[in-house]
C-alpha cells in the first residue's frame, strides 16, 4: 500500500485582533513552492485576506491562499462555511484566472444558514460589533450538536475533500491570538480558536510542526465593539492619521478600524502562549510615513526617535522574554516579505 506522510507543518497565525497582514504572509511563504496544501482551521468569511500577486490586489475571506498559486487549498474541519459567500468566492477568483478546482471542503465542517446570519445581524452586529456573518450562531449549533455538517449538505458534495494530506503543510490563520474564543476579551471575541495548536484539528499531530509564522503590525488595530479599544481613540489625531496613512479600514465590513500604539506586554503573551518562532511585523512604512514612533510597555507609552531606534527596541524586549522566537522581520512592503523563508 502506497504511504501518504506529512513531511512538516508550518502555520501562520495573528498574534493581535486580526488584520495583521497574515494574508500577505501566508501568500507569500505559498509563493516558495514547497508547500502542496494550504489550509486554513477556523472561521468563516468572517476574516477578510488582502493580498497582492503581482502588484494586483485580491480580497479573499474563506478561501485559502494556495489557490493563487496553483495549490490545492483545504477549508477544515473547524472552519464554518455559507454557500452564498462560497459560490461568490469561486466565482471571484475564477473570474480572475484561478483554478477552483483546487479549493476542497472538510466533510466535517460546518454549514451557515441564513438562519444564522439573521440571527447574528439582529442580535450580536449591534451589541458586539461582529460582522454579521452568521459565525456565533452556527459554533453555538456546532458544538450544541444540532448543526449540519458540509457532508450532510448536497451542495458541496463536488467540492468535498477526501481528508488527504502529504508532503509540507501549510495553515494559514484566520482573527487573531486576541480575538480567540479563550484567550480574547470575552464576550468581544470570535467563536473558534485562532491560535496555532488549533490547526491540527486540520488531521496532523503536533510533533509535526516546525514553524509559527506569528503576524502583527506596527501598530494594533482593532474592528469591531471591544472595551479595551474605547472609541476616544478615534479622537487622537496621531493615532487618526497611522489610521488615514494604514488604509485602516475592515476589508470585510468596510468598517473604520481603531487604532493604538502596539502594546507589546500583549505581543509577549501571544507570542510565547501561540509558540511564534518567526515574527514577522508589518506596515513600518505607515510609521515612516507619519514619523511618530512610539509603542506601549510595561503599562507606560515608549517614544522613540525614529523606526531603527524602535526596532531596537522591540527585538531587545523580545529576545529576552521569548525564548522560543527565532527571528524578527520587520516589512514595509504589502507584497514581498523580505527575509521570509
Ligand atoms: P464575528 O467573528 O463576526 O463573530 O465577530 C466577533 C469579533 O471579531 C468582532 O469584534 C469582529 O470585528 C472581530 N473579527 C472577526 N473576524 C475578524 C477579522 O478577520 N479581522 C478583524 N476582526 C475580526
Ligand atoms: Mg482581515
Amino acid at each position: 500500500m502506497h504511504k501518504h506522510t506529512i513531511e512538516s507543518v508550518d502555520i501562520c497565525c495573528g498574534l493581535a485582533w486580526g488584520d495583521e497582514a497574515k494574508g500577505k504572509v501566508t501568500a507569500y511563504l505559498a509563493k516558495s513552492g514547497k508547500y502542496s496544501y494550504v489550509c486554513r482551521w477556523a472561521g468563516g468569511n468572517n476574516a477578510g485576506h488582502t493580498v497582492y500577486i503581482d502588484g494586483k490586489k485580491y480580497k479573499t475571506h474563506l478561501i485559502p491562499s494556495g489557490v493563487f498559486y496553483g495549490i490545492p487549498s483545504i477549508i477544515g474541519p473547524g472552519c464554518v462555511i455559507n454557500k452564498e459567500g462560497f459560490i461568490d468566492e469561486l466565482t471571484y477568483l475564477e473570474k480572475n484566472g484561478f483554478d477552483i478546482k483546487l479549493i476542497k471542503v472538510s466533510p466535517l465542517a460546518h454549514v451557515v444558514s441564513q438562519e444564522h446570519i439573521a440571527e447574528d445581524k439582529q442580535k450580536y452586529f449591534g451589541s458586539q460589533g461582529t460582522t454579521a456573518r452568521g459565525i456565533a450562531p452556527c459554533y453555538r449549533d456546532k458544538f450544541g450538536r444540532t448543526g449540519t455538517r458540509v457532508e450532510d449538505d448536497k451542495f458541496f458534495e463536488s467540492y468535498l475533500w477526501d481528508n488527504k494530506l502529504e508532503g509540507n503543510i501549510l495553515c494559514e490563520g484566520a482573527q487573531g491570538f486576541w480575538l480567540d474564543i479563550d484567550y480574547g476579551n470575552y464576550p468581544y471575541v470570535t467563536s473558534s480558536t485562532t491560535l496555532p495548536y488549533g490547526a491540527c484539528s486540520l488531521g496532523f499531530a503536533p510533533q509535526l510542526i516546525n514553524k509559527i509564522y506569528g503576524a502583527v503590525k506596527i501598530y494594533d488595530t482593532r474592528s469591531g465593539k471591544d472595551p479595551d479599544f474605547p472609541e476616544e481613540l478615534m479622537n487622537d489625531p496621531e493615532l487618526a492619521q497611522i489610521g488615514e496613512v494604514g488604509g485602516e479600514y475592515g476589508v470585510t465590513t468596510g468598517r473604520k478600524r481603531k487604532v493604538n500604539w502596539l502594546n507589546v506586554d500583549k505581543l509577549i503573551q501571544a507570542v510565547n502562549i501561540s509558540g511564534t518562532t518567526d515574527l514577522i511585523v508589518s506596515k513600518t512604512d505607515v510609521f515612516e510615513q507619519v514619523g511618530k514612533f512610539k509603542f506601549y510597555y510595561n503599562g507606560g507609552l515608549v517614544t522613540c526617535e525614529n523606526m531603527d531606534e524602535m526596532k531596537k527596541n522591540i527585538d531587545c524586549i523580545l529576545e529576552s522574554n521569548c525564548l522560543l522566537l527565532n527571528n524578527i522581520i520587520y516589512s514595509d512592503n504589502p507584497e514581498v516579505v523580505v527575509g521570509l523563508e
